[in-house]
């Protein structure tokens, strides 16, 4: 084992040094996936930030071609922000965020700062990236802050759409002066000019921004996608610093509708955001998802398995020379009781299955994972509840529980203190627990609960020093459990 580079992952993409974040312009072009990425190479603590591209013919191997969106414009100086690809013809556009902080004593959220739309044209999609400024902020209606970035394009109808995030200004809006999250919806009919055509809120302020917005249409349930930042801890609810998931819109909402965009009094209002918000993940380690279209017209979401000023860290990558890694792609369903999306790990996972211990294993079973390779655990029919520990060389790392209390299922991800490096608990309820699947690799672990209706993804970090490079999994209660080496 190669103990400089203990943590590096197998099967997620990470940046090749340095720091990365959001997954950006993702896509399948010409017979290959392409995941572009938020990217600070100088310096695992972040710093610059430019587009890194990985392309994969499986999602499971990448190759790394290069930095391929430099903060090189006078539009986009101060960071190459997040964005997204739409195919169309045969052909690649990309569209970002180009980041400007002016000079002078600003506080970058009321004055200072430019949020530029660009559009990015290339031949083939590896190189040859051409730039163009589409909109700045004077596109935007004027009770918005300085804050509009990261759109989303997509296409339906013949018609070009883009949702963007958006922080409204309280000073502007209401007598109380609070900042809400809200989403820009543009539409456009060359790609090139686009028109604000709505805005979307809430009547509460549901956080004070939105970042990375989405939209898509599941089986006919039509789903926005946000990261709410702001927003406070309900019970088993919110319990990051920011948050990242989706509203389900009702059955006429309408993403075309066109309101008075630059009327403060014709918002789409989102009623009862608490109870049509889902998280797309409970576990400490998720944000800034963004989904693409596979050809076989699979909805695809891909995370950031990392969180902003969050108040737990990962030293130990940042000791390796990088931070951060993207989440392995799920594949969004809709629930079976139609109201709620499910997300579940790209099959391509399941053709690297190796050995597999097909024992029932019952009360204390143990099985050692080596943690060069990685494994991919799945237990079917669970009755009473369950331990599963994970420990390496005696030391503990994390415990997955499944439990029942007053006709309540749990499932709980309890980090070891030292090995969550700040990280501690984080729970959701189970409709009924079946059907658990957990993906580890090496020092990120993604759970995944009830058909795929919870996921959690955590990293974690056992001492160098001590650890043999193998896992002990020790499961405590009653399941069929399988273990897979993945072969990868
Ligand atoms: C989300 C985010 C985006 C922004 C990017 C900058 O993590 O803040 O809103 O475009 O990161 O790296």
């Amino acid at each position: 084992m190669n103990k400089d580079k203990n943590f590096r992952l197998q099967y997620h993409i990470m940046p090749p040094v340095g720091w990365l974040n959001d997954p950006n312009g993702l896509s399948k072009y010409r017979g290959k996936y392409h995941a572009f990425f938020q990217y600070s190479p100088d310096n695992p603590n972040g710093g610059r930030k430019l587009w890194g591209h990985y392309i994969s013919d499986d999602y499971v191997h990448f190759e790394y071609v290069g930095e391929s969106l430099e903060p090189d414009k006078p539009y986009d100086k101060n960071g190459v922000y997040s964005g997204s690809a739409l195919i169309e013809d045969d052909k690649m556009f990309l569209y970002y965020t180009g980041n400007v902080k002016q000079e002078g004593d600003h506080d970058f959220t009321y004055s200072g700062r430019e949020a530029n739309t660009v559009l990015v044209t290339t031949p083939d999609g590896m190189s040859g990236f051409e730039k163009q400024l589409i909109m700045t902020n004077d596109d935007y209606p004027d009770f918005y802050t300085c804050h509009v970035r990261d759109p989303k394009v997509w296409k339906k109808d013949n018609n070009y759409y883009m949702v963007q995030g958006g922080r409204l200004n309280g000073k502007k809006l209401n007598p109380e002066s609070v900042d809400k999250g809200a989403v820009l919806t543009f539409e456009s009919m060359d790609m090139k000019k686009w028109n604000c055509i709505s805005n979307i809120s809430t009547v509460k302020p549901f956080g004070y921004m939105w970042e990375c917005p989405d939209y898509m249409e599941i089986s006919g349930l039509k789903v926005l996608g946000l990261c709410p930042q702001g927003l406070e801890t309900k019970g088993l609810k919110y319990q990051n610093i920011y948050q990242a998931g989706y509203f389900v819109l009702g059955d006429d909402f309408d993403i075309k509708r066109r309101c008075r965009p630059d009327s403060e009094e014709d918002f789409i209002i989102i009623d009862n955001p608490d109870e049509v918000f889902y998280e797309w993940d409970y576990g400490f380690d998720f944000y800034a998802p963004q989904t693409f279209t596979d050809d076989d017209g699979n909805i695809i979401i891909v995370g950031w398995a990392g969180i902003p000023d969050a108040d737990y860290d990962n030293e130990p990558t940042v000791l390796e020379g990088w931070q951060h890694a993207l989440t392995f792609p799920r594949v969004i369903s809709r629930s079976k009781d139609e109201r709620k999306l499910l997300c579940n790990p790209l099959p391509t996972i399941l053709e690297f299955r190796g050995d597999s211990n097909e024992e029932k294993i019952e009360n204390y079973g143990q099985v050692s994972l080596i943690v060069s390779e990685c494994s991919d655990t799945e237990i079917k029919d669970i009755s009473g509840d369950i331990y599963i520990n994970f420990s390496s060389s005696d030391e503990e790392l994390f415990e997955i529980n499944i439990t029942k209390n007053n006709n309540e299922i749990h499932l709980s991800l309890k980090m070891d203190e030292k090995a969550g490096r700040g990280r501690d608990k984080r729970s959701v309820t189970l409709k009924h627990g079946d059907n658990l699947r957990i993906l580890l690799d090496v020092s990120m672990v993604e759970i995944f609960a009830d058909d795929g209706e919870a996921v959690m993804t955590s990293r974690f970090y056992f001492d160098k020093e001590k650890s043999e490079g193998t896992f002990d999994m020790t499961v405590k209660g009653n399941c069929n459990l399988k273990t897979y080496i993945l072969n990868i």
